[in-house]
């Protein structure tokens, strides 16, 4: 099979092929996920990581130039090394030798920040990397290498940013089952706030183990009941109870909190949101810095998108939740 596709590819050369995928943000379900619970996010779309592939000099081999890093690598490139590795696991799956091509990648996505940057380049770089050999994956190939890719930055990753990135739909997300792709009611809007802290997932993914095994009792009891509030904030969603949602948010906020992963900036921003009239809000993602949302009236939302802003916050993306399908 590998055989037949290395020649196959060779005598069909596409010139240029280029992949996008969007940004993740999770709603519910954060730091539960990795110990079993489920969890929700959603793509948005208003913040994408692309790669282009162009066919390059002979012998040049696989060359990767990520632009907003400023880096340029070789594939041959220290086995640590995210682009280079989304790049020879792809290699690897399709049973491909290295061809000659520069691998340009550009993201609006912002780093550490709990959007999935990390996981949208893997997925445009894998996707087109794919297509330009003349191999076009399925979401589930794809959203697979992906997430041998995270383990390089997450460590123990739940799995849960290869699969709503590669998908590009929300998705109900149970470590080791397959995603549950739920389509909301009505759609609605979702304020993004960052913080501007960087806070590497890996972080705060670390020090919530630590704390699960120094009182497993009470930690367990924790991603319990972050786990019910999951399966209500579905069926919120599902059933377009904005409100209820709201309610759900606030809840799990409380409990991240107790977990530890929230910081002044984050309160700071929540509070903000909530004084604005946001149903709801919370951290979103690793905690520690990064990213809060919040929900609330669609009358409300450039309210409490100026409000973010005055308080502090380094960029705010507001986002229709639903309108991907
Ligand atoms: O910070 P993010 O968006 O990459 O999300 C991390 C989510 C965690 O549950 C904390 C970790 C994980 O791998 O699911």
């Amino acid at each position: 099979m590998g055989v037949f596709r290395i020649r196959s590819a060779l005598s069909n050369p596409m010139m240029e092929t280029t992949a996008s995928s969007p940004g993740k943000i999770i709603l519910v379900g954060e730091h539960a996920v990795v110990y079993g619970q489920p969890a929700l996010a959603v793509p948005v779309n208003e913040v994408t990581a692309t790669a282009t592939v162009r066919s390059s000099t002979v012998g040049s081999g696989l060359i990767i130039q990520a632009i907003n890093l400023e880096q340029e690598l070789t594939l041959a490139q220290s086995a640590s090394e995210g682009l280079a590795r989304a790049a020879r696991l792809t290699l690897e799956h399709l049973g491909a030798a290295e061809p000659d091509v520069l691998i340009t990648i550009n993201s609006t996505i912002p780093p550490a920040s709990g959007l999935g940057s990390g996981a949208a380049v893997s997925a445009a770089i894998i996707r087109s990397l794919a297509t330009y050999l003349g191999f076009p994956l399925t979401n589930s190939e794809t959203s697979a290498l992906v997430f041998e890719v995270e383990k390089l930055y997450h460590g123990t990753p739940s799995g849960i940013d290869n699969t709503v990135v590669c998908y590009n739909r929300p998705v109900y997300f149970v470590r080791g089952s397959p995603p549950e792709i739920f389509h909301p009611k009505h759609s609605f809007s979702i304020v993004i706030g960052d913080t501007g802290v960087p806070s590497p997932t890996r972080d705060t993914v670390k020090a919530v183990r630590t704390k699960w095994e120094s009182n497993p009792s009470k930690c367990d009891a924790i991603f319990s009941e972050i786990g019910a509030i999951t399966q209500l904030a579905r069926s919120a969603i599902v059933n377009g109870d904005i409100l209820e949602l709201g309610v759900l948010l606030n809840r799990n906020q409380e409990l991240l909190e107790l977990l530890g992963v929230s910081s002044q900036e984050l309160h700071n921003l929540i509070t903000s949101a909530l004084d604005m009239g946001a149903f709801g809000a919370k951290l979103s993602g690793g905690g520690g810095g990064g990213n809060m949302i919040a929900i609330g009236p669609e009358d409300r939302i450039e309210a409490i998108r100026r409000s973010l802003l005055q308080a502090g916050a380094a960029r705010v993306i507001s986002s229709i939740i639903g309108s991907q399908g």
